[in-house]
């Protein structure tokens, strides 16, 4: 019988899209989220790690699909996002925009085509995802309406050595963040 605490916390019948889950922290939310009930569609951009990762997911009998995506190419995301839109009826409760890549290298040495693929990777992606998101989280039922959750960091509010370009990313994604919430 279930308890009225396990309802409670029940993500039956929701859907959620996780970048970035064959692994870290994206991998840890999506058996959350399907754990609790949800279906998850996850992509990274490593075709047999992610097949092992679904492989492990069917064992455990939580419902995830994979596919392969570089978040950092926009015809990608496009066709990401389309897979989603099938597979959930045209209906997304969670998008969680996991997906991003740490770099390292003193300021003075960093390079224009760092800077645009790391702002590509970790906060247009996001951006543009949620964009692509939008009329599928509007048919949102579960949880009081669509979700969008943006994995920052604190070096998107401190600063520290060598992380410049990633602080400007996470620092973005925060006024993202911000943004799309009054919206
Ligand atoms: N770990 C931390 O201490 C920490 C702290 C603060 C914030 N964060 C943030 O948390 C998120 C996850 O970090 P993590 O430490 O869990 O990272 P991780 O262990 O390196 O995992 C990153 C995941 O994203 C995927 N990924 C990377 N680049 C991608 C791309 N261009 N397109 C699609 N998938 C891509 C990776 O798979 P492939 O490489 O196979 O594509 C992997 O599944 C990131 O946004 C990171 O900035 C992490």
């Amino acid at each position: 019988m279930t308890s009225g605490r396990e309802k409670r916390w029940s993500l039956a019948g929701a859907t959620a899209l996780v970048t970035g889950g064959s692994k870290g922290i994206g991998r840890a939310i999506v058996e959350e989220l399907a754990g609790f009930g949800a279906r998850v569609h996850t992509c990274s951009r490593n075709a047999a790690e992610l097949e092992e990762c679904r492989r492990q997911w069917e064992e455990e009998e939580l419902a995830v699909t994979v596919s392969v995506c570089d978040v950092s190419v926009r015809a990608a995301r496009e066709k990401l996002m389309e897979m989603v839109r099938e597979s959930f009826d045209g209906k997304l409760d969670i998008l969680v925009n996991n997906a991003g890549q740490l770099f390292s290298k003193v300021a003075r040495e960093l390079t224009e085509n760092s800077y645009w693929h790391l702002m590509e990777t970790n906060l247009w992606s996001s951006f543009h995802l949620s964009q692509l998101a939008h009329p599928l989280l509007l048919n949102a039922s579960i949880c009081g309406g669509g979700s969008i959750i943006n994995i920052s960091s604190i070096a998107g509010s401190l600063g520290f050595p060598c992380f410049t370009l990633y602080s400007i990313t996470k620092g973005g994604m925060n006024q993202l963040t911000r943004s799309l919430a009054t919206e």
